[in-house]
């Protein structure tokens, strides 16, 4: 009996526990919730400009233009143009096809006066390997394109070589195929001995610009790393100038070779005083692969993390951009980077264009490869102000 009563006694305490357990919890938890910052998934205010789709005619060209003017660009049969990743420099590649800005004073005259749409147009760049030059093409209406103009002479005032253009997939396919079998299949016994390379085992390679001092100079040192992480800081002390100034690969040349800081005019030169033994060799070794970013020890904590405590303070919709009292619409250029068009600050616009046109890293080292290296980036772009004077910009409007 006793024992009985003791045990619904233990039982019932120990439900009220649970219970009182319970709402101290629901009660602390309301009441101190409030303080901590937490991500709000609504804005606690409210938007302060409204998105323009008028900001499209600055849009960056959608899948489907693209390729509209692929295959317009494609059907011209008198063109001739491939859009093979690996054609070769002596065919016409289609290089590139890029939003053509319209005029300032269109795209105003569409924004501020209700006038119509500019026309909507592509720049399209090919490569002329069978006929040694470069062109420039507008192609429109987006998006279905019924004509093609030639306005290299308009944009550049000149004739544009096909030295003048970059290294293709194409290009590098052939070049990769050149060193093969004019530099690594001639120089095995080296390649074995100084960096343990052979069928399975290879150097990744880097080169180098500028490919000359004049225009039409096209000759580019090479630089070989160790096939290792961040294989810029493993360079094995070989470089190799290739002159392949022609598009027809067969009469490409390999110009000078450095080895261990020493000079040959040719890659027999560098065999035969090898060979001998007149040359200061290298001899491998193992290094770790030090250049890897992978963490080499557990991470300690989370790192900082980034939140909106009272919900987005932006939004995006297209190409617009509104952020607290400003607006823009923005673009990338594969030709010119980064680019914001209409910028304004309480409906106000500030600016018309802001991007960056042109960015130079210069190199230093001991070897020719990297001690010429410069970098006139159009690709790889920092942000700076687009001068006034600039065809496409203008400062302030
Ligand atoms: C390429 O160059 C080689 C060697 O000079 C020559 O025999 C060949 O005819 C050239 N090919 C073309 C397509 O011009």
């Amino acid at each position: 009996m006793v024992e009985q009563r003791m045990n619904s006694v233990i039982k019932w305490t120990l439900i009220l526990f649970v219970l009182v357990s319970i709402i101290l919890n629901i009660v602390l938890i309301s009441m101190y919730s409030g303080r901590a910052p937490k991500c709000s998934a609504h804005r606690a205010h409210p938007l302060r400009g409204k998105h323009d789709e008028r900001s499209l005619v600055f849009a960056d060209l959608t899948r489907e233009e693209y390729s509209q003017v692929q295959q317009y660009m494609l059907k011209q049969k008198d063109l001739d143009i491939s859009t093979n990743q690996i054609t070769k420099p002596s065919e016409n590649f289609l290089f590139l096809i890029d939003l053509s800005l319209p005029k300032k004073a269109d795209a105003l005259a569409y924004l501020d006066d209700g006038k119509g749409k500019p026309t909507r147009e592509a720049t399209a760049v090919v490569f002329y390997g069978k006929s040694g030059y470069v062109k420039e093409y507008v192609v429109g209406p987006l998006p279905n394109p019924k004509y093609h103009r030639d306005v290299t002479k308009e944009r550049y005032n000149t004739d544009i070589p096909i030295n003048s253009r970059p290294v293709t997939i194409g290009e590098y396919a052939v070049l990769f195929e050149f060193l093969e079998a004019e530099f690594f299949s001639k120089l095995q016994k080296l390649m074995k001995e100084s960096f343990d390379v052979d069928d399975t085992k290879h150097l990744n390679a880097f080169e180098q610009m500028p490919r000359g001092v004049r225009s039409g100079d096209r000759s580019t040192w090479i630089s070989f790393m160790r096939d290792m992480s961040g294989m810029y800081i493993h360079p094995v002390g070989l470089e190799v100038l290739v002159n392949h100034e022609s598009v027809n690969s067969s009469q490409w040349t390999i110009q000078r070779v450095l080895y261990n800081g020493q000079y040959f005019d040719s890659v027999q030169a560098l065999k035969e005083k090898y060979d001998r033994g007149s040359v200061k060799k290298i001899l491998y070794t193992k290094s770790r692969d030090y250049g890897s970013l992978k963490p080499k020890t557990k991470p300690l904590q989370v790192g900082p993390q980034l939140f909106h405590p009272e919900g987005k303070r932006y939004s995006i919709s297209d190409n617009h951009v509104l952020y607290m009292d400003w607006s823009f619409a923005f673009g990338l250029s594969s030709l010119t980077g980064m680019r914001v068009f209409d910028v304004r600050f309480k409906d106000e616009r500030i600016l018309y264009e802001l991007s960056v046109q042109e960015a130079m890293s210069v190199y230093g080292s001991v070897t020719p490869g990297m001690g010429l290296t410069k970098f006139l980036d159009t690709e790889h772009r920092d942000w700076s102000l687009c001068a006034p004077t600039g065809p496409r910009c203008g400062l302030p409007l």
